[in-house]
Order: C-alpha cells, then sequence, then structure tokens
C-alpha cells in the first residue's frame, strides 16, 4: 500500500472528525476503498463519465489497465507528491487526488497510454476523449508522460501525438504543446526533466526544451530552448506569403 494512500486516508478521517457532514463524500470516495488504486479508478470513472461513455466500459478499460501495470498508480503517487512539493495551494494530498482535475487527467492520460502500446487504440481514444470532454484537457493517447509531473489547473493543455515530457515537469493551464502544421511524423515538442511552463505557452514542432528550462507564460516556443535557461515572450511579426491552396493541417493532434 503506497503512502500517499495512507495519508490520503488520514487526512479524510481528519475531515471526517472535525465536520462529519463530509463523510458524505469521503466515505464513498476514500475510506470505501481497499487500496488507492480501486479508489482512484472509481474516481475517474466519475470523472469521466458521460452519456457516450458506459460507466461499465469506463470501469473495465481503466481497472484493465491499472491491474495490468502497477507502475501505473505508483506513478500517481507521485504526481500527487509533486503537486505537494510544488503548488503553494495545495493543503493535502486528499484535496489534491478528489479534486485536481490535471491531476485526474494525467492518471486518465496514463490508462489511455497503456491501452495506446497494448494496440487497443479505440479504447485509448475513448479514455482521451473523455478527460477532453470532461476535464477540458486533451492529450493524445501515444504521448509519453514521465513521472512526478504536475499539470497545474490544467484546463486547456493540448499535447500531440509525438509529445515527449519528461520527470519532474510543472506544465501550466492552457499550455500547447503541437505542431507547427508543417511537419510530419515526429512532429511535436520535447519537453525534458524538470523543465517549467507558464500558463497560456505554446511550443510548436519538433523541439527540445532542455533540462531545466522554464518557458515564462504566454510565450511562443518555436525553436530549441537549451538547458537551464529561462524563455520569455511572444513576438508577432508579419511575414508576406502567398496564401496556402489548401487548409492547412494544424491539429497538434
Ligand atoms: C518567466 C518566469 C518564470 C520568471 O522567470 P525569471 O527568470 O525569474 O524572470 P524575471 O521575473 O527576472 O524576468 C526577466 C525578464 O523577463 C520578463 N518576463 C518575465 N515573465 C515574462 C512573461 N511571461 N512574458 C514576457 N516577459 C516576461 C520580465 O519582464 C523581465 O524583463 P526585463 O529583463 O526586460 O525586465 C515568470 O515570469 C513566469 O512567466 N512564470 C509563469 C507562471 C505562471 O504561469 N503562472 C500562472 C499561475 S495560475
Amino acid at each position: 500500500m503506497g503512502e500517499a494512500w495512507t495519508l490520503i486516508r488520514a487526512q479524510a478521517q481528519a475531515y471526517i472528525a472535525d465536520e462529519p457532514r463530509l463523510a458524505e463524500l469521503l466515505e464513498p470516495a476514500v475510506l470505501a476503498h481497499g487500496s488507492g488504486a480501486q479508489a482512484l479508478v472509481a474516481l475517474l470513472v466519475a470523472r469521466l463519465g458521460g452519456s457516450d461513455a458506459p460507466g461499465t466500459l469506463l470501469r473495465e478499460l481503466l481497472a484493465q489497465a491499472y491491474a495490468a501495470d502497477p507502475a501505473l498508480y505508483r506513478g500517481s503517487e507521485r504526481d500527487l507528491f509533486a503537486i505537494r512539493e510544488r503548488d503553494p495551494a495545495c493543503a493535502c494530498l486528499c484535496s489534491a487526488f478528489l479534486f485536481f482535475k490535471g491531476f485526474h487527467a494525467l492518471q486518465a492520460h496514463r490508462a489511455a497510454h497503456w491501452h495506446w502500446r497494448a494496440g487497443q487504440h479505440f479504447a485509448a481514444r475513448l479514455l482521451q476523449h473523455r478527460a477532453a470532454e470532461a476535464l477540458g484537457i486533451d492529450i493524445h493517447p501515444a504521448a509519453v508522460i514521465g513521472s512526478a509531473v504536475m499539470l497545474d489547473h490544467g484546463t486547456g493543455f493540448v499535447a500531440g501525438e509525438t509529445v515527449v515530457i519528461g520527470d519532474g515537469v510543472s506544465l501550466l493551464h492552457g499550455v500547447t504543446l503541437g505542431g507547427t502544421g508543417k511537419e510530419t511524423g515526429d512532429r511535436h515538442p520535447r519537453i525534458r526533466n524538470g523543465v517549467s511552463i507558464g500558463a497560456g505557452a505554446v511550443v510548436l514542432g519538433n523541439v527540445e526544451v532542455g533540462e531545466g528550462a522554464r518557458i515564462g507564460a504566454g510565450s511562443v516556443v518555436l525553436s530549441a530552448v537549451p538547458a537551464a535557461v529561462t524563455a520569455v515572450g511572444a513576438r508577432a511579426r508579419l511575414v508576406e506569403r502567398a496564401p496556402a491552396a489548401a487548409p492547412v493541417a494544424w491539429s497538434a493532434g
């Protein structure tokens, strides 16, 4: 049993002791579960549920991934500890576990990625679709994401198919890791360990953001960022070009 789960249970019990009416939420969401993985699957089913995704199917797909690869749940614990370390607004693991949608979307992605790698692409796409619909966070199931990653707030985060994100990375809301529309194949950014990317920043193309680099909020990055530097700014300039003959393939995915 993971350390995070022990803490989450203890915090849930403390909240109930302090305010008994919270038992209505915390008993079924936390205390009724025999393991953190079980609680996480139930939580994700509730968060991702929608009219086009039967709860039984979602539960089966999520439970299958978590049962097949215990590293998925261990990864979720590392993500929770990363939130506690890096987000000054995180009061406790229990609230991050239950309420932080960036955390939920990342765990949905980890399960979707498991299905993608298992060749179950439609199931993976369903999980991606539900996370995008329900949470406003759209991560292609093929994207590779390391451990101890924080998607803070998360709303509007988009990551394309060939994105690679390392360990210890922090990504604020509204970040786009996408293609330029001019490349095919390996066409998305590689974000190395320990990088932080501020709200609304856009990183486009097959570019590397080096270890420990920081990208300021609202910046637009079109070329490599060396390790341990800070990149800021979005400079728009007019470029005279003939209009494209056909619609441009701008999708991040
Ligand atoms: C870039 C950032 C990490 C600060 O890095 P830093 O190395 O400490 O930079 P400084 O604050 O010393 O600023 C250095 C220069 O960059 C500029 N700058 C900082 N952030 C910028 C941004 N997002 N866009 C454009 N310019 C920026 C500063 O004005 C300063 O310019 P100057 O040298 O002409 O005076 C920070 O400003 C930032 O953007 N953080 C993202 C936080 C975020 O997304 N918050 C949302 C929370 S909901």
